[in-house]
């Protein structure tokens, strides 16, 4: 079983950017916690992250016919881009959607999500232990 995990755009500044909302754990540290994830589940996992839109959705077709299952945490586009919904739409992997932070709680423009359309599962203010959280459902999803 192969997964991907992908992160968009200031995720790779997480420990730097807002700690208060966004925790001290570097992106260093996220990468660790999916890579030991995979390695107690005997899945593949791949980490992808990008500040631009158009390489997201690249990296979500390319996944077609390649990935078992799809983490993402669209960062900002979450709340903007129907391009990532249409991606994650166009290539039907089981998608599970992060946000490190508790959204929900946030400003008004956070509480709209395009690519949450296209996941089975949302996890919200759980940290990077979030991603732990999401390999997991993904996991149980694809009956393993
Ligand atoms: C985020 C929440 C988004 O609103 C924000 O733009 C991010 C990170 C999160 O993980 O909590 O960059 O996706």
């Amino acid at each position: 079983m192969k997964f991907l995990i992908i992160n968009g755009p200031n995720i790779n500044m997480l420990g730097i950017r807002e700690p208060g909302i966004y925790g001290k754990e570097n992106y260093e540290a996220l990468l660790e916690l999916c890579r030991k994830t995979g390695e107690d589940y005997g899945i593949e996992i791949e980490c992808f992250q990008s500040n631009h839109e158009g390489a997201i959705v690249d990296k979500i077709q390319q996944a077609y016919g390649v990935m078992d299952g799809i983490v993402i945490n669209p960062a900002a586009y979450t709340h903007t881009s129907i391009a990532i919904l249409d991606a994650l739409k166009a290539v039907q992997i089981p998608c599970v959607e992060v946000h490190i932070s508790k959204v929900e709680e946030r400003e008004a423009f956070r509480q709209i999500s395009y690519a949450g359309q296209a996941c089975f599962h949302t996890i919200t203010g759980q940290g990077i232990a979030g991603y732990r959280m999401a390999i997991e459902a993904l996991k149980e999803k694809l009956g393993h």
